[in-house]
C-alpha cells in the first residue's frame, strides 16, 4: 500500500489530486480539508482549519492513530492547500488576512512536514514530500506580498528539509513545486482584484480569455506521473513547466 496525505481537497488542484490518487486501489488517501469528517474515495477526509496550529496538531494525532502499526511501500505528503488573499499593496492589506495567508501557506506545511517525517519514520520505505509552491515565491508580484513571501518561505523550508534529509538513515525526497497557472477558484480571486490592488490583473484576465490556464486534472496527472517516476526531488525547488 501507498499512503497519500493531501491538504485542501475540497476543490481545485487538491480535489483533482485526491480523485486521481483514489483511482489506484493500492493507495490509501488521508485528506485534510475544511469539510466535515467523512469517508472519501480511497480513504478518509479529516476536518481541519489549517490556519489553526492547535487543530492541525490534533489532526496529525488522528493521522498517527490511523497509520499506527501499518507498513507502507511509500508515504507521500502533498501540501496543496493555499490562499492568495490579501491581494493589495502591503499598507492596504488586512492584517488578519495577512497572518492567515502565512499560517496556511507556510506555517501549516512546515508543521505538517515535521509531523509527517516523525510519524512515517518507520512506517514507509520510501517517503516523499511535495509542497505546492508558486512562481510567485520566486519573483515579486505587485499586491501579493503575503503570498509571495509565504511561497518563498515554503521553497526555502523545502530546501532545508532536502538538505537535512541527506543525513537521514532513509532519505526523504522533497520538492517545492510551482505548478503553473491553473483554472481554479484561486485564479477567480486574482482576476476579480481591482487594478490598484493588483497591477497585473489585466494580464491574468487575458490569460483566462485566451484559454491559457491548465485544468486542475491535467496538472494533477502530471504531478502524480512525475511523482511515480521519482522525478520530484533534488535540492527542493522545481517548476512543473520545466519538467
Ligand atoms: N491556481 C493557480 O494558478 C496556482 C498557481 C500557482 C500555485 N498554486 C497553488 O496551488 C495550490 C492549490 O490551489 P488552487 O488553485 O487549487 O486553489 P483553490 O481552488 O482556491 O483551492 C484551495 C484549497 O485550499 C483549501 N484551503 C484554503 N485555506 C484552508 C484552510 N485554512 N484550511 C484547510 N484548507 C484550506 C481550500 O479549502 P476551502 O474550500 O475550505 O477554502 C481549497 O480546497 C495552492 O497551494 C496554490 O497556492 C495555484
Amino acid at each position: 500500500m501507498n499512503l497519500y496525505i493531501v491538504t485542501g481537497t475540497t476543490r481545485g488542484l487538491g480535489e483533482a489530486l485526491a480523485l486521481r490518487i483514489a483511482r489506484d486501489a493500492d493507495n490509501e488517501l488521508i485528506a485534510l480539508a475544511r469539510a466535515p469528517d467523512a469517508p472519501v474515495p480511497g480513504g478518509a477526509r479529516l476536518e481541519v482549519d489549517l490556519a489553526d496550529p492547535v487543530a492541525l496538531a490534533a489532526a496529525c494525532d488522528r493521522i498517527e492513530q490511523r497509520i499506527r502499526g501499518k507498513r507502507y511501500a511509500k508515504a507521500v505528503l502533498v501540501n496543496n492547500a493555499g490562499v492568495v488573499a490579501p491581494v493589495a499593496p502591503l499598507e492596504a492589506a488586512d492584517p488578519a488576512e495577512l497572518a492567515r495567508n502565512l499560517a496556511v501557506n507556510l506555517v501549516a506545511p512546515m508543521l505538517l512536514m515535521g509531523r509527517f517525517l516523525r510519524m512515517t519514520e518507520s512506517a514507509a520505505m520510501l517517503r516523499r514530500i511535495i509542497n505546492i509552491s508558486s512562481g510567485a515565491g520566486r519573483r515579486p508580484i505587485f499586491g501579493w506580498s503575503a503570498y509571495c513571501a509565504a511561497k518563498a518561505g515554503l521553497d526555502m523550508a523545502s530546501r532545508v528539509v532536502a538538505l537535512e534529509s541527506q543525513s537521514r538513515r532513509r532519505p526523504v525526497e522533497v520538492a517545492s513545486l510551482a505548478p503553473g497557472v491553473i483554472d481554479t477558484a484561486m485564479q477567480g480571486v486574482v482576476r476579480s482584484a481591482a487594478p490598484e490592488d493588483f497591477a497585473d490583473v489585466e494580464r491574468f484576465r487575458k490569460m483566462k480569455a485566451d484559454g491559457a490556464l491548465r485544468s486542475p486534472d491535467d496538472v494533477a496527472a502530471d504531478i502524480l506521473r512525475l511523482e511515480a517516476e521519482g522525478r520530484l526531488k533534488g535540492e527542493g525547488v522545481l517548476d512543473l513547466r520545466e519538467l
